[in-house]
């Protein structure tokens, strides 16, 4: 466990803060690596043991911030002010900042893309605004991924989900037009993601999602921290069917399993439904 001194001194959570992989203190599998697994492993021992130590995660949890580069800052405006990631904001756990391209553009007409070499239709983000910004954003923290979001990226997926949220620094390049000058790719990008197999008119809506999908998984932000566990995809499994009141609409009843009050029973039927589920509509996730 590495505890000590660090850049989160200051944090709400002051020195008390360790390295990011004491997040997943919960389920050693979360993460696709771990840099220690010493206090891991222990404290999932020590907490069902003694659940009111549960407090003891607290003190482990450190903060992730996002910088996010895009031309349109606007359209990212809305999506982190509710629920879940202003929560998180709130607490202290995740901070994110929306940066406009045009700060670094190259002339003062606000100029961040041009006509691509060799022709064609549509323009291609410069390697200058973009690099500028890369790299004052890179004076101010040490980014541990270089996202870019693009349609040609490797498909999210919840464990790439589960392994970022281990981060504490990541900047997320959103592509407009053609995209972004392959240079920018092959010096400075570490990770491509997209969303889907589908085109979008700009990566922000993509960097919303990831942001979203990364921030629910940083244990704090979420109420009862475990719900996260039982969330489709992890287990590689999908989640089983949910049911509230009333115990019969419209003579629809509920499953008498989850209305026994046999807790085995309950996460019986669970993980027969969800093996069901997983069976019948993404049996590809169940082989990974
Ligand atoms: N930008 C445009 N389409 C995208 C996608 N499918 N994923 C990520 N970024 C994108």
């Amino acid at each position: 466990m590495k505890l000590g001194i660090n850049k989160w001194a200051d944090s709400p959570f002051g020195k008390n803060v360790s390295n990011k992989s004491s997040f997943f203190i919960h389920n050693l599998s979360f993460a696709e690596s771990y840099d220690s697994i010493s206090l891991q492993t222990i404290l999932p021992t020590i907490l069902s043991i003694t659940p009111k130590l549960q407090i003891l995660k607290r003190y482990y949890l450190c903060p992730m911030h996002i910088d996010i580069l895009t031309v349109l800052p606007e359209l990212l405006e809305s999506p982190f002010r509710h629920s879940m990631m202003k929560r998180a904001q709130e607490k202290g756990i995740l901070s994110i900042a929306v940066h406009g391209l045009r700060k670094w553009a190259v002339n003062e007409y606000g100029q961040i893309d041009d006509y691509q070499y060799g022709g064609g239709a549509g323009m291609v983000m410069m390697c200058e605004p973009l690099a500028k910004a890369i790299e004052e954003l890179s004076q101010q923290r040490k980014f541990d991924e270089i996202i870019y979001m693009t349609p040609d990226g490797n498909t999210l997926n919840q464990k790439t989900v589960n392994n970022l949220s281990l981060k504490e620094n990541l900047l997320i390049i959103c592509g407009h037009y053609k995209g972004i000058d392959q240079r920018i790719r092959d010096h400075f990008v570490t990770r491509e993601i997209s969303i889907g197999d589908y085109v979008l008119s700009g990566g922000e809506l993509a960097a919303a999602i990831l942001v979203d999908a990364v921030g629910r998984v940083i244990p704090g932000v979420l109420n009862d921290e475990t719900s996260a566990l039982t969330d489709s995809f992890q287990d590689n499994l999908l989640a089983p069917p949910v049911y509230t009141r009333p115990e019969d609409f419209r003579g629809w009843k509920v499953p008498d399993a989850l209305m026994s009050g046999d807790h085995k029973k309950i996460d019986e039927w669970r993980l027969e439904q969800a093996i069901q589920r997983t069976k019948d509509r993404r049996p590809d996730i169940m082989n990974e």
